[in-house]
């Protein structure tokens, strides 16, 4: 429970909010590559409450420009792609990605447009993705390099959707492993006859919907771990699957081959990237690319059906609060859906958006099924505290090994869910917590 001050604290992200400096200070993924072709046309971004312009220049270079134009600030959107930089339609004033000032046809000073640089933002490439910096120049860190930025493009799949509500609603969802076999009954009873990787990995969740949660504090954030007893009685297993939650806004998920960045583009308004990879299959690559974007519920059309694009966010004509999500209360009664929704994603969807913009924390009521969900919102407080207090941010330790930092899985019996990791949980004040 959150009073509704403390709600705001950690749930809000503009320039000038306790939360907001302290997601200045880290890499945001805001795109997928594949999003921003080479001198196309000017790309609205929204990114923590502010505005912004992506392109593309001829060169393959990506930048992100400020939406006000430095001269007089009418909007780079409309802006001029001309191959090594965008042009204001206003004055003319020309724009590189790296921020020099190519021309200012309107001042005879040749050599004003030298003393001058564009608004824009340092942005990086990896892993088929975007990234971001809008924090302080002085205090940039070094992009963290995860396993899966080194793999061939052919065995990495990632996808970018939006959703209208608060980011914390989404993340809570992927550190409570007590809603999967539940909320995603009919997934689960699916999982259970197909061959695609990601479904055998969550098949076992069916078997016992009360797992046991434990929590440890780390550098980066915390793992979490549920803890289910599995089969019968003749054969029983101790099963854990541990996520981790990374500041300020990914977890990797105990499947092992899944990350999932929830970032804020405003207050209410959330884009969720996942990034999928194989060791073994070329998950990027057709017919395997299709099959399991549609599993889950992440392909293009669903996407848009849903109400889940650009195009189509918010809008009460496509699923939303207004409409009940479109639910199927039939195929509930028939018994043919638990949820009445078509999806693991939809589901998702409509579980965290139809409580409220910015959820309302003050009356809710957790229970031991919420280890995770408590420990997230001490996680992004302790960010929201340190930015305020010019302390080291979790995740901003030089010293963290990304390579060790992972989700997993596997059978425990009888030992700690802490020996399936590659290295221990280490940070100042890694505590244990039972539910
Ligand atoms: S406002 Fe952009 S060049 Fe003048
Ligand atoms: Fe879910």
């Amino acid at each position: 429970m959150l009073s509704a001050k403390e709600n705001r604290h950690i749930g809000c992200v503009g320039p000038d909010t306790p939360m907001g400096r302290a997601m200045r200070r880290y890499w945001l993924p805001f795109l997928l590559s594949s999003e921003l072709p080479a001198d196309g046309d000017p790309m609205a971004v929204d990114l923590l409450g502010e505005q912004l312009v992506a392109w593309r220049d001829e060169a393959g270079r990506p930048g992100l420009y400020a939406e006000g134009c430095l001269h007089r600030g009418a909007s780079m959107l409309l802006a001029r792609a001309e191959g090594d930089g965008l042009r204001c339609i206003y004055h003319g004033w020309k724009f590189a990605v790296d921020g020099a000032v190519l021309a200012t046809p309107n001042v005879a000073d040749p050599a004003f447009k030298d003393r001058i640089r564009g608004r824009i933002w340092p942005v990086r490439e990896a892993g088929g993705l975007l990234w971001a910096y809008l924090g302080p120049r002085d205090l940039e860190p070094a992009l963290p390099r995860w396993p899966w930025m080194d793999m061939p493009s052919s065995h990495v799949l990632v996808t970018r959707h939006l959703e209208e509500c608060n980011y914390i609603q989404v993340i809570e969802g992927l550190v409570d492993s007590s809603h999967l076999g539940l909320l995603h009954m009919n997934g689960m009873r699916q999982a259970s006859s197909t061959d695609l990787g990601f479904a055998q990995k969550i098949n076992s969740m069916q078997g016992n919907l009360a797992p046991r949660l434990e929590a440890d504090d780390t550098d980066f954030g915390f793992y979490y771990a549920a803890i289910r007893e599995l089969g019968d009685a003749s054969a029983t297993r101790t099963e854990a699957r541990v996520a981790a939650f990374v500041a300020p806004c990914l977890v990797l998920n105990p499947n092992g081959d899944i990350a999932t960045f929830v970032v804020p583009l405003g207050d209410t308004r959330t884009a969720f990237i996942h990034v999928f990879w194989s060791d073994t299959q070329a998950l990027g690559e057709e017919p395997l690319r299709s099959r399991h974007l549609e599993f889950i519920g992440l392909s293009p059309r669903v996407l848009e059906a849903f109400g889940l694009t650009e195009a189509t966010i918010g809008r009460n004509d496509y699923p939303h609060p207004a409409n009940n999500f479109h639910q199927d209360r039939e195929a509930m009664r028939r018994g043919e859906s638990w949820s009445g929704l078509p999806g693991l994603i939809e589901e998702d969807v409509a579980a965290c958006v139809s409580a409220g913009p910015l959820r309302d924390r003050s009356g809710e009521v957790l229970s031991a099924s919420d280890v995770g969900v408590t420990r997230l919102y001490r996680a992004l407080k302790a960010c929201a505290d340190a930015a305020a207090q010019g302390a080291v941010l979790p995740a901003l330790s030089p010293a963290i090994d990304w390579q060790s930092v992972v989700g997993t899985h596997g059978v425990i019996d009888g030992r700690s869910w802490r020996d399936l990791l590659p290295a221990k949980p280490s940070g100042a004040g890694a505590r244990k917590e039972h539910a």
